[in-house]
Formats: structure tokens, sequence, C-alpha cells
């Protein structure tokens, strides 16, 4: 089937576009009414993303009301270690939690790459009956929590502060970690590489936590399986048509590396300025990014300037040229956001990049 919009998959490979495509990260949320209807109707957000139906219909919520040039598949990245036997759920107020953490060699031991069409085949049937949906509309994007990200929850039991557990093992117990992060790679690659077979038509990987790492430690323990995914997805069915996105919360300081990864894109936060992250990653990925969030807070003439900044600090480091250029914001969405906010953000994109 031809997609009537293609300018994300486009820009994920450097082609020239009309304007520069944009999708926001956590874009199917809280801040809209009619997914905290859903949510309410649903019972839980657990139960919204484990029903194909209702993840589809959430997946499309943000689309019918702004002109994004994406939709990213309504799921979470702790599908794949619930699915390893963990026991995923959420407190309110809490977030995620874990009910049998890994800690021990035992624990580790006991881990497998789950079967991804049984265990997590209600994310298969997602992704399956999302594209039947969109109908060619905009392409859908397929995502995997990085494994260092994952074993940071699966370790930690649920969100942390200061990674005291899992950097403890990192420190003291390397290789017990590199066993746990080995098998967690598996299953990331497996679950990347069923997305895509069901119809995710690009990929991106959400390393959250790699930037809590010292440089060493990043290296060893987030970047070398980072690597790892984007050299294995090369292999596969669809690897030709799909592009690999890498975001990184922090990695302001790894861009060069991740560039050389193999991934076709590279995700970046707002704490670098996209005319530098181009330049240190010229001509070898395109780069997805990089509003700070928190602009949504703020007037919509001030949310405009913002916008333009952000994509002139990208054609300025890109010899003017805004090819290879994926807008968004430098890391997810906020419950407490305006929509009307994010209608500000798309069209300011939209219009200011088409002159
Ligand atoms: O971007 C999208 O719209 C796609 C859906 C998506 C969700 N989670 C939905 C969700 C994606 C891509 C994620 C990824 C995710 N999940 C990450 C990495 C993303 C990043 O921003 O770096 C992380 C760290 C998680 C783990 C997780 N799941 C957290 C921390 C939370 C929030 C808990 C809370 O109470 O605020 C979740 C739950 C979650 N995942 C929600 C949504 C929309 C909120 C659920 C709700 O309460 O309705």
């Amino acid at each position: 089937m031809t997609l009537k919009n293609d300018r994300f998959l486009r820009a994920l490979r450097r082609e020239p576009v009309d304007y520069t495509p944009v999708w926001l990260m956590r874009q199917a949320g809280r801040y809209l009414p009619e997914y905290r209807e859903t949510r309410k109707a649903a019972g839980s957000f657990l139960a919204m993303a484990k029903n194909p139906e209702i993840a589809c219909e959430v997946t499309l919520q943000p689309l019918r009301r702004f002109p994004l040039d994406a939709a990213i598949l309504f799921s979470d990245i702790l599908t794949v270690p619930d699915a390893m036997g963990l026991g995923l759920y959420f407190v309110e107020g809490e977030g995620p939690k874990f009910e049998r953490p890994v800690r021990t060699e035992a624990d580790i031991a006991k881990l497998a790459v789950p079967d991804m069409e049984t265990e997590l085949g209600y994310v298969m049937d997602a992704v399956r009956t999302i594209r039947r949906e969109l109908d060619g509309s905009v392409p859908l994007i397929g995502f995997s929590g990085s494994p260092w990200t994952l074993a940071c929850y699966m370790i930690e039991g649920g969100g942390s502060k200061d990674f005291s557990k899992i950097k403890a093992m990192a420190y003291s117990q390397p290789a017990l970690l590199h066993k746990l992060l080995g098998v967690v790679t598996d299953a990331v690659i497996a679950y990347l590489s069923a997305q895509r077979l069901a119809g995710a038509q690009a990929l991106q990987v959400f390393d959250t936590w790699g930037g809590v790492l010292s440089p060493a430690l990043y290296r060893d323990f987030s970047l070398r399986y980072l690597q790892r995914i984007a050299k294995e997805l090369k292999r596969g069915e669809g690897a030709q048509r799909t592009s690999l996105i890498l975001f990184g919360k922090g990695n302001g300081p790894y861009l060069d590396q991740l560039a050389n990864s193999g991934a076709e894109g590279v995700g970046v936060d707002w704490t670098v300025s996209l005319e530098d992250a181009v330049w240190r990653t010229k001509g070898k990925v395109a780069l997805q990014g990089n509003l700070d969030p928190t602009t949504l807070y703020a007037s919509p003439d001030a949310i405009r300037e913002q916008v333009r900044e952000s994509l002139d600090s990208y054609a300025h480091g890109n010899g003017g040229s805004r090819e290879g250029h994926v807008f968004n914001l430098g890391h997810g969405m906020s419950p407490d956001m305006n929509p009307e906010h994010v209608a500000v953000v798309v069209d300011e994109v939209h219009t200011y990049s088409k002159r």
C-alpha cells in the first residue's frame, strides 16, 4: 500500500520533503480528554494497552486532532519484562512497578525471551489493527525500551531517583548485569522484529535512563547493546524498508557513537542544540527533536518562537537544508499540557518549514 504522507519516512532517509514532519513522544495520553474518557471506560492503562481495539482507538486520537506526520503504537516499554514474568502493575501517582523484580543470579537465570505471538500477541495484534485503521494515511512507529532502561525497571522494581540497585550491580557484579542485558537485548531485537513483521514502518528505541551513567558505564552497559540492536535489525524481513531511531535522554555526549551505530535516526533531547548535533553526526543519520517539552506551558507566541529556533538551528548546522530533520519534543509530553498548544507546535513546524 502506498502511503499518503511519507514525509516522516523520507526525512529518516534524509530525502527531500516539502516541509518538516512532526510527531510528539507521548502524543497519545492523559492530556487529551478523549483519552481520559477511554481510560475510564477501560478501567486502567494496562487494560487499554492489552486490548488491540482500544490501543488502536487511543493511537488514533491525537491524529484526529492534529495533522501529525506519524502515529506511534499505543503500548509501553514495560510490556517486555511483564511478558518475562515480572508482573507489571501501576500504582496511581507512583508509576510502574514489578511484583517480582530481578535481584539475584537465580532470578536472572530464569529469564527467557518471551514468545512474540503468544505472550506479546496483543502488541502485534494492536500493530496490525492500527495499520488497517490508518489505511496508509501516515506511517506507524513501533518501539521498545533500550536494554539498559528496561534493566533499570527490572532491577529497581519500578521508577528510581538514584538507580542505586542497578548501579551497584554494574560496579560490583558486572558479569551478572551483562547476563541480564544479554537476554533483554535478545528480547528487544525479537520484539522490534515482530512489530516490523506485523506492520510497523519505523522503529524507535527509548533509552530513557542512559544519561544517568558515567561515560565508561554508558559505553559498557548501554551503547554496546544499542549497537547490537542496530546491527541485528539490519537483517531479517522488512529490514530494508524500516528505519531505526535511537532516542536517549542525556545522550548528548554520545551522538557521534550513536550516529555510527547503523541506526538511521538519532533522537536528541533539548540540552544540545540541533546545530551542534548535526555538526557532530554529519551526514550519517537523520536527527529527531528537540523542543524542550516544557515549552508547551508557555504562550502560543513563545511556543512558535521556540519551534522556529529549533528548526533554524537544525538548518543552520545542515548548510541551510532542512533535510534529515524529524521535529519532535526532546522528551515525552505531560498529562497537564494544553492540547491547543500541541496544535500550535504542529502548525508552526509545518508552516514555517514550508517556506
Ligand atoms: O508516545 C506515545 O504516545 C506511545 C505510547 C508510550 C507510552 N509509554 C504510553 C504510556 C510510549 C512510547 C511509552 C514509553 C515508556 N514507558 C517509557 C520511555 C519513554 C520516555 O519518555 O523516555 C517509559 C520510561 C515508560 C514507563 C512508564 N509507563 C512510565 C514512567 C509511565 C507513567 C506512569 C505515570 O503514572 O505517570 C507509564 C505509563 C504510561 N505509558 C502512560 C502512557 C500514556 C500513562 C498511563 C495512564 O496512566 O493513563
